[in-house]
């Protein structure tokens, strides 16, 4: 797929080594806000900003031959921003589930959200179960729509689902495993991330992928999201190609 990116020398693609891609890419999709106020918009510019970020980001990822693509568009304690923002981050999310092809044009891209339902309208469930129904066949990448998701929500609800076969008798406590919980996890489709990119300058996870990023390596950059390009993509992945990951091992 790397025939999308125009090899040369300015190109910091040529560094890039093809055959150790990560399969997984988690990104925080952070500094919307920031970039916003630095320009005199309103923070609901800089989401839509980011929104147009992540349709470029996502066929990039896809060209480049990532195969999973996991983006954090809203958590379980975005909630608790000013009502007005929450309003536009939820029809920007909607415009975006109507009309799925903005995101993802003509390319081979099967989008599937994350997260919880709970106190999400009847309306945007629809408009959930649609897009993934649509995009089911599309295999080239896939990219995962955190919305309405909180890494300990997500713990807390594989436990109870857990708990269940505990109750009626189907396990017993010395059977639940660490596969089993993965399992029970919304990501249970996917590999674990071998990457997480956090831009705007923030260090920490955030409640994002908790479970799943044990062993993630981790790459953070001043940039400020509506900022980043498919050349920081590029960079961060050559630097991801660097580490030496042991999961614990020598
Ligand atoms: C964090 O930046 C960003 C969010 C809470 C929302 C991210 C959502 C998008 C980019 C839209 C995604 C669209 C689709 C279609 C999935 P911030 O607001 O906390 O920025 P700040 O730290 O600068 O204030």
């Amino acid at each position: 797929m790397l025939k999308f990116f125009n090899r040369n020398k300015q190109n910091t693609i040529d560094e890039l080594d093809i055959n150790n891609l990560p399969k997984h890419i988690g990104i925080i999709m952070d500094g919307n806000g920031r970039w916003a106020k630095k320009r005199g918009l309103p923070r609901s510019a800089g989401h839509r900003a980011g929104a147009k970020v992540l349709e470029q980001i996502t066929r990039d990822a896809g060209h480049l031959g990532i195969r999973f693509l996991t983006v954090y568009a809203f958590s379980t304690e975005n909630w608790k921003r000013p009502s007005d923002e929450v309003e536009a981050l939820m029809k920007l999310l909607s415009e975006y589930l109507d009309d799925y092809k903005r995101l993802i044009g003509d390319e081979d891209i099967r989008v599937k959200i994350i997260g919880s339902y709970d106190g999400l309208s009847e309306e945007i469930i629809a408009k959930i179960k649609n897009i993934e129904e649509q995009t089911k066949n599309n295999s080239a990448i896939t990219l995962n729509i955190a919305l309405n998701y909180g890494g300990r929500d997500e713990i807390v609800k594989a436990c109870q689902k857990i708990s269940e076969k505990i109750k009626d008798g189907s396990i017993t406590p010395e059977n639940v495993t660490e596969d089993m919980i993965s399992e029970n996890l919304y990501t249970n489709y996917m590999p674990d991330p071998d990457f997480i990119i956090r831009p705007s300058g923030e260090y920490r996870l955030s409640n994002f992928l908790l479970w799943q990023s044990a062993y993630s390596e981790f790459w953070y950059s001043n940039i400020l999201w509506p900022d980043f390009t498919r050349d920081d993509l590029i960079k961060a992945i050559i630097d991801y190609q660097k580490r030496n990951r042991r999961y614990g091992g020598v």
